[in-house]
């Protein structure tokens, strides 16, 4: 594994060969369902009874699994922005990997917990496809989310794809809000095999692929998350108003309580 640091247009990392070369090859991207109101419509999430029984039942992708969750990839990328990090309040020698599962109403709600951070820090990896129609346009993560990736799984030029590069954008019209106003593209990394593109996932961290216009293949990939349970990264309280934040506030609550009801009807 080898970690290259950059700094712009926000700070991240091209992490190469991360799972060892003499495992990657075995790996064998599974065939997904598609489904509606997903990240990408093909995904296996973590926290589901299927994403345990496929890592179950593979012993290579169970090996690939205790890798990309490994105290050693999960510290390597947090002690490469030990500094970055403490600008943030966030003490590299403090941090503890805890054992946290999101629940699918978590994943879709911006605020999971209200306590100060506690330094423990939890990651999430979740297999993705798509067929270029899918992807999602420059955004930044959950302010939870210290860190995001993209682990590719698949290489550009074999899956016959045009676009679809892992890019970094700058907000022209950045508000410090953490919502897109006016992006352009200022970098692009090319989907490459048992690569992981991650990026410290600030107020300014707008990142998404650039578009793409043709493909054969399939676009395959893991997403890739370093977390904390509370929102790490506070927005410019002049970029929000009042009623806006009571708003997210609220939608967050019923997304909680729609997926906790539905799950008493199902038992
Ligand atoms: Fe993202």
């Amino acid at each position: 594994m080898e970690i290259k640091i950059l700094k712009d247009p926000f700070p991240h990392a091209i992490i190469t060969e991360v799972i060892p070369w003499d495992l990657y090859p075995q790996l064998k991207f599974p065939k997904l369902q598609k489904r509606n109101n997903t990240r990408a419509g093909w995904d296996l999430f973590k926290g589901e009874k299927r994403y345990d029984e496929f890592f179950a039942q593979d012993p290579t992708w169970k090996q690939a699994k205790d890798i990309l969750d490994s105290e050693k990839l999960i510290f390597s990328i947090c002690r490469a922005f030990k500094d970055e990090l403490k600008l943030q309040g966030i003490d590299v020698d403090r941090l503890q990997l805890i054992d946290f599962i999101e629940t699918p109403a978590q994943l879709q709600m911006g605020h999971i917990a209200f306590n100060r951070f506690d330094h423990k820090i939890f990651s999430r990896f979740d297999l993705q496809a798509s067929d270029g129609t899918t992807l999602r346009a420059p955004h930044v993560d959950h302010a939870r989310r210290i860190f995001g990736g993209v682990f590719f799984l698949c290489d550009g030029e074999e899956e016959g794809m045009v676009g679809g590069d892992f890019g970094l954008w700058r907000d022209r019209q950045y508000h410090g809000d953490r919502r897109p106003h006016d992006c352009e593209l200022v970098v692009t990394y090319p989907a490459r095999h048992n690569t992981l593109y991650v990026f410290l996932n600030r107020n300014d961290s707008f990142h998404g692929p650039k578009p793409v216009s043709h493909i054969s293949g399939t676009r395959k990939w893991a997403y890739f998350s370093i977390s904390a349970r509370q929102n790490v990264w506070a927005t410019d309280r002049r970029s929000i108003s009042p009623l806006q934040r009571a708003k997210n506030l609220l939608e967050d609550g019923a997304r909680f309580c729609q997926y906790h009801l539905s799950n008493l009807k199902t038992g």
